[in-house]
């Protein structure tokens, strides 16, 4: 019950952002700053995060919250908000149109509850521990695909991969030639969810932050996915690599990855 009521307030703070993101999308001078070569973020990405942490600030004062441009706060209690204010800043700043919100809370490290919005196409991803995942209030599963040929499968490229050899170029080429397809959609969150709903069969990628992670990878678990780092091993929010996919699946994709 606890969770149920951390889950609503999860995706009301989840719409919030979700309408911000909306009202300046595809609208031509946007405020853009680079954190790297060609890592961005954009005047969104700070309003939607200042929004998340004012609410949060306001309903709960003792929670501790991490948030990825900085926003957040120390806490030495047992519940900590880990918050991606815009996943997908890079499309959303070239209008492509995948992008979400991202609202999970950790009770002494455990993720126990979290919510994926994508407000383009108003979907609710969400998810608290032990009660299953939905998509719009409706119970989602991932797939029974038993095979690599007959996968979809979903990855992503750190934003070093121009500088740092590890940089999932030969993990890509290894899955692709033996799935039906990779897919490159440019959210984390997102590749999450679209796993836990079926859409595609599997996810892996590495230089993940936990904000990238914690809501989709709890979405995933409790759609009846298998959830692990790149080694096999249980995830680590803050160890950077994550394999997710159905556990048919995920043993044959694992095979293939080197982290
Ligand atoms: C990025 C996206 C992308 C992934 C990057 C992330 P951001 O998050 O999730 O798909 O490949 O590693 O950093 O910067 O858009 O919040
Ligand atoms: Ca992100
Ligand atoms: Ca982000």
């Amino acid at each position: 019950m606890t969770n149920k009521k951390f889950l609503d307030f999860s995706q009301k703070i989840s719409y919030v952002a979700g309408e911000i993101q909306k009202e300046s999308y595809g609208k031509t001078g946007l405020r853009i700053e680079h954190k790297g070569r060609t890592d961005i973020v954009t005047e969104v990405d700070i309003k939607c995060e200042k929004a998340i942490i004012d609410s949060i600030v306001s309903e709960y004062p003792n929670h501790g919250i991490l948030a990825e441009e900085g926003g957040g706060k120390k806490s030495d209690g047992e519940y900590l908000w880990i918050i991606d204010p815009l996943d997908g800043t890079t499309n959303y700043a070239h209008g492509f149109p995948i992008f979400c919100v991202s609202v999970a809370l950790a009770c002494n490290g455990q993720v126990i509850a979290g919510s994926v919005y994508d407000p383009l196409r108003d979907e609710m991803f969400s998810a608290a521990l032990g009660e299953g995942a939905t998509l719009n209030g409706n119970p989602i599963k991932v797939t029974v695909a038993a095979k690599m040929e007959e996968a979809l499968i979903a990855t992503g490229f750190p934003y070093d991969v121009k500088t740092n050899p590890k940089n999932n170029i030969d993990n890509f080429k290894r899955v692709v030639m033996e799935c039906q397809a990779v897919r490159r959609p440019g959210s984390a969150a997102i590749d999450l969810v679209y796993v836990a709903c079926g859409r595609v069969d599997a996810f892996w990628e590495q230089r993940l932050k936990p904000w990238d992670m914690a809501a989709g990878q709890l979405i995933v678990s409790e759609a009846g996915g298998t959830v692990t780092d790149m080694k096999g091993e249980q995830l680590d929010l803050y160890g950077e690599t994550i394999c997710v996919a159905n556990a048919t699946l995920h043993p044959q994709l694992l095979a293939l990855l080197e982290d």
